[in-house]
């Protein structure tokens, strides 16, 4: 196989590019929270202020050529009149070297010509709202450089959509001047039908260089025809000082350089947002002229920048491993958390492939947050209130909101989004030990999805959902599967209204079960969800078996989904491993995950179902709404649902297996197999779906960082691989692991105590803990391998030694 085109770095939490006409854009995103970018190993990306729907700052042109454009664009002119730039776009003047790499928070590209050396460096400044470009230049030559230097961005009209379809009126209302004052440019997008008119943000492009020609129109700029490729200001070398209202908006700053031999310069850019353009203009350009006087300031950008690794590092190190497997390793130290935060902060709407307008996922984001919950439980805490404020009083909740976009949230009742809500505050309890915010009261959401209503604490809300799920039970007892479940495309078995969903039962008896220890933590009786988990179970004895593995549903004719009988989608992967999950049905788990590995394992990932239906023009097509065989619901190697596989593998204590199957869905695994080219993403994120064996592109990686992946992944490696898994008793110690490893380490903190686990595995077992002992104590495992919190209050670290066996 050809030389990978990267390296990864693991004691930096780096990956390094060699090679950059990679066959699609490999992200990383830049971000204080509020102010938001991506940018890819060639420099394209995009950049949008609190959310990518309504405040895009910079554009980027999603599905079209050249792709991967535009981007954060720097432009290095040489005395003679060559262009190149430190990314690999958008010149595309050879240079003599060139390197780039992605870490958490800042991606730093440099190249080298002629010798000059030019790095820069992209981070969101953590204080302000501004993406710095830090370049430093460096004279290697011998003798001395002059040279000019170009900034350039092109702005957008703030409204995704509309500017996609309207942009040739709107167009019309943009204004973007050279401000003396602020020695930067100013841009607003004026249109008054912006729906947050009030906080529409001036947004402004300013160095701390001095500034010798400017251009705010992107058509002046590049020139008739011709693209930000080869622009024609710049090689002309002055830019032409034009203002521009009405048209395309570019921020385009020129600054002029010369280096004697062997000096170094810097020079920062600052791409920022200043709230109230339309509603204060005076004082929106004060505040962008003070951000502007905080960013100029001596060791400024460095302090930022300084600040966000600080972040990083905070975030990352509350759960580090030490394993004896490289790949996995670097996984779950960086690469898996790291995307979890994406995940947590755009749900599934904004990559180089997703175009920011799909919003806030209820199902998507309760599940995305439980990375968070033993991370930053406040911030998991927080979106789980917002996702309980748009559940309606019956106990369903919306499929998609726009919080950021006050739009009405969409309502097509899903038979699983409200469930979701419980495993996330249970994870949230388990991880702090304080119950007291299911106690918050919360509004629900009137029918018209605007208006909240009435008041209820989280913990009603969440026996809401369970009279919701209780009153919309099908013939056999099973829930119905309405719309669709976590499947969106298993709903058309449905449709008539009678079709039941057997991963919603199981589903709800986790959730139930779940509920039931929160009870009697809160001193309440849990009786009630017993006799309706016992309910389900019967339901789930009496019909969800047949021969040789658990079935996915009952259609509308109570024809059995996911059955031996059938041509195709015979078997369903989420129905074995989710019976585990939910403890159901105990005695046919391990065939049914046999079953599983049997007939879904390609080796690469494990299929969702098998076979895929025929694609269009197929009559069968029509049933997975003409997906293509191979992809995602229809015979994909569907990631996500390989999580609850590895989890199930876990649960059932086979750890070679499970680790198989974690291993083999790593995308830098996939890539050693099969390639670069045909494996498309990130080698250090993962996607929603790899094609599966139906399709003649199997391996290739579809809809990468956006997914929900990301979080299951690194719960189910920290939490069931690994196995330190928080419970409402305490911290459960119960690794699944290859039987091969002699032991492995994890640095974790818990309920304030920060610990240094150090698991031996001397009788090389996969699964099972013969003794535990905290700071030397042994503790009793009569009641389970569980460090409660009399173990360690008032103590700010211990050392646990767990001997597995
Ligand atoms: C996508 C959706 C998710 C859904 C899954 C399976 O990942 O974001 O909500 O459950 O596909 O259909």
């Amino acid at each position: 196989m050809d030389k990978l085109p990267y390296r990864f770095y693991d004691n930096e939490r780096e990956i390094r590019f060699e090679r950059f006409d990679l066959p699609s854009p490999w992200i990383n995103y830049l971000s204080n929270g509020r102010l938001h970018a991506f940018v890819s190993q060639a420099g394209g990306g995009m950049c949008w202020w609190l959310s990518p729907m309504m405040f895009r700052v910079s554009r980027y042109r999603f599905y079209n050529m050249p792709i991967d454009s535009p981007g954060f664009y720097v432009y290095i002119r040489m005395a003679d009149g060559t262009v190149w730039s430190p990314t690999f776009r958008p010149s595309e003047t050879p240079v003599d070297f060139r390197e780039a790499g992605h870490a958490p928070g800042y991606s730093a590209f440099t190249a080298k010509k002629g010798g000059l050396t030019a790095t820069l460096k992209l981070f969101m400044a953590q204080d302000v709202d501004a993406l710095v470009w830090d370049l430093r230049l460096t004279n290697e030559s011998g003798g001395e450089i002059s040279c000019d230097v170009y900034a350039y961005v092109e702005l957008s009209q703030y409204l995704a959509r509309e500017e996609n379809i309207l942009g040739y009126y709107l167009k019309w209302n943009t204004r973007a001047v050279f401000d003396k004052d602020l020695q930067a440019i100013t841009y607003a997008y004026t249109a008054w039908m912006h729906p947050r008119k009030d906080d529409a943000p001036l947004v402004y492009f300013g160095s701390d260089a001095n500034i010798a020609s400017f251009c705010c129109s992107r058509d002046v700029f590049c020139g008739n025809y011709r693209d930000e490729r080869a622009p024609v200001e710049v090689q002309n070398g002055r830019l032409s000082d034009t203002n521009l209202q009405g048209g395309e908006p570019c921020g385009a700053l020129h600054t002029q350089v010369a280096l004697p031999a062997g000096a170094e310069k810097k020079i920062r850019f600052f791409l920022g947002v200043a709230k109230g353009a339309l509603s204060d203009y005076d004082k929106a350009v004060a505040a962008a002229k003070a951000s502007l006087a905080a960013l100029r300031e001596t060791g400024a950008a460095d302090r930022q920048f300084a600040k966000l690794q600080d972040w990083w590092n905070g975030h990352l190190d509350v759960y580090q491993c030490g394993i004896p497997d490289e790949d996995a390793m670097r996984m779950i130290n960086t690469w898996n958390p790291l995307q979890c935060v994406h995940t947590a902060r755009y749900s599934r709407s904004v990559s180089s492939d997703a175009s920011g307008v799909r919003g806030v996922g209820f199902r998507d984001t309760a599940q995305d947050m439980l990375a968070e919950a033993y991370r930053k439980p406040e911030w998991a805490k927080e979106m789980l209130f917002y996702l309980a404020s748009q559940q309606l009083e019956d106990g369903h909740a919306v499929h998609t909101a726009w919080p950021e976009e006050k739009r009405p949230p969409q309502d097509i009742t899903r038979s699983d989004d409200h469930i979701w809500m419980v495993y996330l505050a249970y994870a949230i309890a388990a991880e702090t030990g304080d119950l007291r915010f299911l106690d918050k009261e919360i509004p629900f959401l009137e029918t018209d999805l605007v208006t909240p209503v009435g008041s209820a604490t989280l913990w009603e809300h969440m026996l809401r959902g369970v009279d919701f799920t209780e009153k919309h039970l099908g013939e056999h007892g099973l829930p119905l599967i309405l719309f669709s479940d976590w499947n969106d495309h298993l709903g058309p078995f449905g449709r008539k209204g009678k079709g039941e969903s057997i991963m919603v039962s199981q589903q709800h008896i986790l959730a139930l079960r779940q509920l039931a220890e929160l009870a009697e933590a809160r001193g309440e009786r849990a009786e009630a969800f017993d006799r309706l988990i016992e309910k389900q179970e019967k339901a789930l004895e009496q019909f969800a078996w047949d021969g040789e593995w658990f079935l996915r549903g009952l259609d509308d004719e109570a024809k059995p989904i996911g059955a031996h009988t059938q041509s195709h989608a015979r078997i369903w992967l989420n129905a074995q491993s989710w019976m585990v999950i939910a403890d159901a049905c105990r005695e046919h788990q391990l065939e049914a995950m046999d079953s599983a590995a049997r007939e879904l394992d390609t080796g690469m990932g494990l299929l969702l179902n098998t076979p895929g239906y025929p694609g269009w023009p197929s009559k069968e097509a029509a049933m997975v709404n003409g997906l293509p065989a191979g992809y995602s619901e229809n015979g994909g190697v569907f990631c996500q649902a390989n999580c609850w596989a590895i989890m199930a593998e876990a649960l059932l204590g086979r750890g070679d297996r499970a680790w198989k199957y974690y291993k083999q869905i790593i995308p830098n695994e996939v890539i050693k197999k099969v390639g670069v080219e045909r494996y498309h993403a990130e080698a250090y994120a993962y996607c929603s779906t790899m094609l599966g064996k139906d399709n003649e592109k199997f391996g290739w990686g579809c809809v990468s960082q956006v997914t929900g992946t990301a979080a299951w992944m690194d719960v189910v490696a920290t939490q069931y691989l690994l196995g330190i898994r928080p419970t409402l008793k305490g911290l459960l110690i119960d690794p699944s692991i290859p039987a091969e490893w002699d032991g492995f380490t994890v640095e974790r903190s818990f309920r304030g105590c920060h610990l240094t686990i150090r698991v031996e595995n001397p009788d090389h077992v996969q699964h099972g803990v013969k003794e535990l002992s905290v700071d030397g104590r042994t503790l009793d495992l009569a009641r389970g391998a569980i460090i409660t919190d009399d173990r360690i209050t008032n103590c700010q670290s211990a050392i646990v030694h767990v001997t597995m066996g």
